[in-house]
């Protein structure tokens, strides 16, 4: 007997063979003529196989007929064509064993459909929807073509570290690491908390960024990524932050930022195209289900350039546009979601790359251009999610590198080891930065990223 699973349970060439497969019951419907229909689900993907089970197995009463969505089995049988729509094959049982049974009137996800809101209560169960296997699944393949993309393209994969005592972005926005005792911490002298006396002999974060150890390697090595957990304080409770994310981060030695924009575009295609290529039944359920456009739009990105602009005239596009947005734009604001859209949707619609912003709105590592007031920063926005890549060119020059962090507030004898990247051997390099949650959904077009990671940390919920 030959164990598969239900996506090779489907395919018309398994027809003919006996076969085991391991599943959860979907439904269960009984037919007159004395058998039922079970359509099982296994994960491996969005659809069901369906078993016809036959009142002659031996436990069709005891069993088969009080199946109810959420019991786990096992089922043997041939595989035969099938004549029911939207399938090539069936199972027909010889045997059907249930391993667990399901209480339809406890089991939750009984009915057919609840809101995704309501399904964030149930992390747990989740993954046993349409919508959240086939997230599962897309970020599973991006994930995969992450990989593929830099290796193809001659980047050593690095692991940075989680726990840190650096704040990359310099916006202090992070969960501090400690094993100290809230109730009583240590004082110095001053009264402040000691410490010295904690775990790391200094205060310690998760990391929001693993761009500086990526820098390491990258000026010893070449062409490097990291991609890993990263972790944000802040308390923003909008549809595209998360407290924890992945970030994916190549660092190039040599690159400029024009290499850096053309690597970032052919990177967002490729992820593109292999979603379209290899989850292309996930791709058409998102697009029924979900967004009606979202095939639509990654094909057409896949064959198009994307617009590149400075932030300069990106800020007189919007003053000049006649639209009426909650917050007013300025030269020297940061750009808000309501205006990235208008760039992205009503303007270009399509991903748009920003380059030159102000110095004063980015962090310290930005190379900082002759004009004294801008930075070689780029950001990628897309429609619908906004930024969905956050790079730069990064500052060789150590004195302008040491000017910088002082204007920023930052002690540059904390950040030693950085600085003598640029004291020896310096080079031009750049990088940049991709979250993984915001491409899963600006390519399911999920509404919201809390439904693009399997368990969503956000202010008041780390539950499970
Ligand atoms: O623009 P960010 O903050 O850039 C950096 O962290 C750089 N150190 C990256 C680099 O140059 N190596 O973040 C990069 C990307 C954003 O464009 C966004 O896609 C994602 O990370 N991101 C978040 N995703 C979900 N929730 C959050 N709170 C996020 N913050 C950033
Ligand atoms: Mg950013």
């Amino acid at each position: 007997m030959e164990q598969i699973s239900v996506a090779a349970a489907r395919e018309p060439e398994a027809i003919g063979r006996q076969v085991r497969v391991h599943g959860w019951i979907r439904t269960r419907r009984d037919s007159k003529g004395g058998f039922s229909f079970l359509e099982i689900n296994d994960g491996s993907c969005l659809a069901n196989v369906q078993v016809i089970a036959d009142s002659q197995l031996a436990n069709y009463e005891a069993d088969v007929k009080r199946l109810a969505p959420g019991c786990s089995v096992t089922v043997q049988g041939e595989i035969k064509a099938s004549a029911g729509q939207g399938q090539a094959t069936e199972i027909h049982a010889q045997q059907v064993l249930v391993h667990g049974w399901a209480d339809p009137e406890q089991y939750p996800l009984q009915k057919k459909r609840h809101t995704f809101e309501k399904l964030r209560e149930w992390a747990h169960l989740r993954p046993r929807t349409n919508a959240f296997g086939a997230i599962a699944r897309l970020r599973n393949e991006i994930s995969c073509s992450i990989h593929r993309f830099f290796q193809d393209e001659g980047f050593l994969y690095v692991q940075t570290p989680i726990i840190t005592t650096s704040d990359c972005e310099g916006a202090g926005q992070m969960f501090r690491v400690t094993t100290l005792d809230a109730a009583k911490p240590p004082r110095n002298q001053q009264g402040e908390v000691d410490f010295e006396q904690d775990f790391f002999r200094r205060p310690s974060y998760l990391t929001v960024s693993g761009q500086l150890e990526a820098e390491v390697f990258a000026t010893a090595l070449g062409k490097v990524y990291t991609f890993g957990p990263t972790f944000r304080a802040e308390n923003s409770n909008t549809s595209r932050h998360l407290a924890e994310f992945w970030m994916v981060e190549p660092e190039m030695a040599f690159f400029d930022l024009i290499d850096n924009m053309d690597l970032a575009e052919r990177f967002l295609k490729r992820l593109f195209r292999d979603c379209l290529e290899h989850c292309l039944e996930d791709m058409r359920f998102f697009n029924e289900r979900i967004d009606n456009t979202t095939i639509h739009t990654l094909q057409k990105i896949v064959e198009s350039n994307f617009v590149r602009l400075s932030y300069t005239e990106a800020v007189e596009i919007l003053l000049g546009s006649g639209k009426k947005f909650e917050y007013p734009v300025g030269w020297g604001q940061d750009l808000q979601s309501e205006h990235e859209r208008y760039l992205t949707e009503e303007k270009f619609d399509g991903p748009v790359i920003l380059t030159d912003y102000p110095a004063s709105i980015k962090p310290f590592y930005m190379r900082v251009n002759d004009d004294g007031q801008t930075v070689r920063a780029m950001d990628v926005l897309v429609p619908k999610v906004g930024e969905i890549i956050g790079g730069s060119q990064r500052e060789e020059r150590l004195d302008v590198l040491e000017d910088r962090m002082r204007q920023q507030g930052l002690d540059p004898e904390a950040y030693w080891w950085y600085l003598d990247l640029r004291r020896f051997g310096t080079v031009p390099h750049a990088g940049f930065g991709l979250g993984l949650e915001r491409v899963v959904q600006f390519v399911s077009g999920m509404g919201n990223i809390r439904d693009c990671i399997p368990f969503p940390r956000t202010p008041g919920n780390a539950d499970f």
